[in-house]
Formats: structure tokens, C-alpha cells, sequence
């Protein structure tokens, strides 16, 4: 009931059956009060008629001439003076016609609208055929029954129609919007693009989504460009730093160079990772495919990973539940998986870390600070660090890489709570 087509069309349809039915019945009511008041108005004059005739004989007369000059359905008497009956035309005994003496095909009371009146002497009983009302009746109802109920059927089958195809658009204008929001810059909802006003939203939902793909790419382009431009000059730098270092120097001056070596090395490998992502976003990794066993990959990266964290005083567990063999690139999927290790060695020192594989999900979570659910979705991005990991060494591209090789895998990347600690799962493709 959210849908607002289907809302509008269940009010217009009810608003529809309210106003023909209030016409109907008001309609109605006025034929039924005419007829009636024709009926009162026919009974009224036989009385006035036959009360002016004060003779009994001659009243007999006269009631006899009316009855015979009209149909037995539309008219019937019956005259009484003392308790004994002049004149019965029809037996009426009480508004009940007798069928017998009036050779009405049944008794039927309803079919006429009796009246009783002291003539003083004497008593008149008129009884008024009232078949005009039963017609009208029956003329209404035919109405309801041969147009009202086909024309609602017909805009309810129109509306059930026209909801069906606005819920269809709404909801794929809905979802690629979802999808967009989600990071899915080619989510579009698709043409042909109808002239509604529905369509014109898909337009702009595409072109939007066309804009923000193209500012995205560029983006992303611009970064590769800048770290490209720049990874030469400070390789020279790097070269000449080393270079430098094997002259004779003063003590201070070594330690300078020590950590201007350091510095360059970090910006060289920053370039490096800005470029790889880079390269891993434009799909390029995909030609190193080759059937791996994560299975074993996880083994071998649990035991390489062995020595550092008891190093670090964590302790590491692996659980591989079986092979999963899968097409990828094994350095990129080693890579992923070292850069959650080393996320958890360093974000959340000496804590327990687990590393598991069960079906097609690779988990590795650790008892740290974790990432709050807000901050998820931000670290994932190149060069993201939270306020928390300042004064720790790393340039935020860790999470982005990862993110990258599991784009690249169509494998599905989540940060999720160990409570407490981070947990990040990768849900392979079947
Ligand atoms: N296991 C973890 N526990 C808590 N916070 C984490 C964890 N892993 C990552 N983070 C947070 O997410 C941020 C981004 O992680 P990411 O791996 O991208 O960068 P980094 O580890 O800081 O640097 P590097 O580029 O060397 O990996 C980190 O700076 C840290 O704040
Ligand atoms: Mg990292």
C-alpha cells in the first residue's frame, strides 16, 4: 500500500462508486417519492369520489363502473355498510388480496397500497396496484447490475494495469538508485525511456549516473596521473639518496639521510599502491588469471603470518574448512589477505587474530578497537585513516587495495563487527 499509483487509483475508484451510487440513490428516491404520491393521490380521489355519492345504491353503481373502466392489478374495491359487505370487488380482507375472487395469479399485499376510510355509513377499502414501483425497482437494479459493475470492473482492471507498469519503473528507478548510492556508478535503470513523467525521472537518473561515472573516472584518472608524474622524480631522489649514502659523512647527517630514505621509500610504495589500485579498478589485473586453491592460499598465508604475530605477541589461528578453488590472480589474493593480517597486527596489537575459510567466505577478524559501522564504508577508500591510527605507520591504502582485488575477483568485500574487533569477510562467486 506505499505505492502512490496504487493509493490514488483505490481513492479514485472509490470516489468514483461513491458519487454514482449517491446519484443513483438519490435519483432513486426521487422517482419512488413521484410515484408514491401518484398512488396516494388515485386512492385519495376513489374515496373523495365515492364519499360524494351519499345513496348506497348509487354508490354501489358507481364503484362498480370504476373498478370495471380499470385493470384488476391497478385497482380494487371493497364497500361495507353494518357489517355486511355491499359491494366487494376483489375480496379484500385487510390489505390481503384473495387471488380467487380477483384472479390475481397470486395473493400478494405488497403488490398494492391499501387504504381504509369511514364513509359514514359504511367503510371503503381501496387497494392501488403499486406495480410502477416494483418496475422501477427493477429498472434500478439493472442499472447497478448492467453498467455500474462492468464500469467498475473495467477501471479496476484499468488501474490493477497502469499500477502494475508505475510500480515496475518506480522500482527499477528505485533499485538503480540503491546501486548508485551503493558504489555501483554502472547501475542505470535503462532505456526505452516512455514520454511519462516516470520516464523523464529514468532520463535524469541515467544522466546523472552517466555524470557521476565520467567525474568518478576522471578522478581516478587525475590521481593515476599525479602518481605517475611524480614516481620518477622521486625514484631519481631515492637514487641519489643512495648515492649519497655511500660518501663519508658525519653522524648527524647520516641519521638525516636514514630518514629521508625511509620518507622516500614510503612516498615511492604510496605511488606504487595509488597506481595499482588504479590499474586493478580498470580491470587490467584480470589477464594473470588462473585457477587457485584459496584453500591452501589461506594455509600458506597463515603459516608466513606465524612468526610476525607472535613477534607482535598476537596469536594466530587459521581454520580452512576445505579447498576452494576459484579463478583469480594468487599474488593479488595473497596480497588481500596479507593486508587484513597486517591491518590486524597493527591496528589491533596483541589481540587474538583468526583467519578461516569456510565454504566460499574467507574471514579474518581480531579482538582490537574495530572500525565503527559509520566509518565502514570511508576506509575503503584510497588514503581513508581513522582519527585512532595517526601516530600509526601506513598510508590508508591498504583496505583500498583489498577492496580493489575483490572487485576485480566479483567477490564480495564486508566490514562487520567480532564484537570486539574487526571483522572482514570475502564472499566468493559461485
Ligand atoms: N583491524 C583493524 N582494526 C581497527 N581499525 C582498522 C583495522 N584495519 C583497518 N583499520 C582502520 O582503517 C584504516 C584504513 O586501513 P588501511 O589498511 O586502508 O590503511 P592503513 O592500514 O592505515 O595503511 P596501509 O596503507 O599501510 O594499509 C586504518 O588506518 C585504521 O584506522
Ligand atoms: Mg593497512
Amino acid at each position: 500500500m506505499r505505492s502512490t499509483p496504487l493509493k490514488l487509483s483505490v481513492i479514485l475508484i472509490a470516489v468514483f462508486t461513491l458519487f454514482i451510487s449517491a446519484g443513483l440513490a438519490v435519483a432513486y428516491g426521487l422517482m419512488h417519492g413521484a410515484l408514491k404520491s401518484d398512488i396516494d393521490l388515485r386512492a385519495d380521489q376513489v374515496i373523495e369520489d365515492l364519499r360524494a355519492i351519499p345513496e348506497p345504491v348509487e354508490r354501489i353503481e358507481r364503484a362498480r363502473e370504476i373498478v370495471s373502466a380499470s385493470d384488476p392489478r391497478a385497482l380494487l374495491l371493497r364497500l361495507e355498510l353494518g357489517g355486511e359487505t355491499l359491494a366487494s370487488v376483489g375480496a379484500l380482507p385487510d390489505g390481503v388480496i384473495d387471488s380467487e375472487a380477483t384472479g390475481l395469479p397470486e395473493p400478494v399485499a405488497d403488490s398494492y397500497l391499501v387504504r381504509h376510510a369511514d364513509l359514514a355509513p359504511g367503510a371503503l377499502t381501496v387497494a392501488v396496484g403499486r406495480d410502477s414501483m416494483a418496475e422501477l425497482h427493477e429498472t434500478f437494479i439493472a442499472i447497478l447490475g448492467f453498467a455500474l459493475l462492468p464500469a467498475l470492473m473495467l477501471t479496476s482492471a484499468i488501474g490493477i494495469v497502469v499500477v502494475r507498469r508505475t510500480a515496475a519503473r518506480v522500482e527499477a528507478i528505485r533499485s538503480t538508485l540503491h546501486r548508485l548510492s551503493q558504489g555501483s556508478l554502472d547501475a542505470r535503470v535503462g532505456s526505452p525511456h516512455p514520454d511519462t513523467d516516470l520516464g523523464d525521472i529514468s532520463r535524469d537518473v541515467d544522466r546523472m549516473a552517466e555524470a557521476q561515472e565520467a567525474a568518478t573516472g576522471a578522478l581516478r584518472q587525475i590521481g593515476a596521473d599525479i602518481a605517475h608524474d611524480l614516481k620518477t622524480p622521486i625514484q631519481r631522489v631515492a637514487v641519489r639518496l643512495e648515492r649519497l649514502a655511500d660518501t663519508e659523512l658525519p653522524d648527524a647527517a647520516r641519521a638525516l639521510l636514514d630518514q629521508a630514505q625511509e620518507e622516500t621509500e614510503q612516498i615511492i610504495a604510496t605511488f606504487q599502491s595509488l597506481l595499482q589500485i588504479a590499474q586493478l579498478e580498470g580491470g587490467q589485473g584480470r589477464d594473470g588469471f588462473a585457477p587457485v586453491d584459496i584453500g591452501a592460499l589461506v594455509a600458506d598465508m597463515a603459516e608466513i603470518y606465524e612468526t610476525s604475530a607472535e613477534d607482535a605477541g598476537a596469536r594466530l589461528t587459521c581454520m580452512v574448512a576445505g579447498p576452494l578453488p576459484v579463478v583469480g590472480d594468487r599474488n593479488l589474493l595473497s596480497r588481500l589477505i596479507a593486508n587484513l593480517l597486517e591491518n590486524a597486527l597493527r591496528h589491533a596489537p596483541g589481540t587474538d587474530i583468526r583467519l578461516s575459510l569456510t565454504g566460499r567466505v574467507l574471514t579474518v577478524s581480531d579482538g582490537g578497537p574495530g572500525i565503527p559501522e559509520g566509518q565502514r564504508e570511508v576506509v575503503l577508500r584510497r588514503l581513508a585513516r581513522l582519527e585512532a591510527s595517526r601516530s600509526t605507520p601506513g598510508s590508508g591504502l591498504g583496505l583500498a587495495m583489498v577492496k580493489a582485488i575483490a572487485d576485480l575477483h566479483g567477490a564480495r568485500l564486508t566490514l562487520g563487527d567480532a564484537a570486539p574487533g574487526l571483522m572482514v569477510t570475502v564472499d566468493f562467486p559461485a
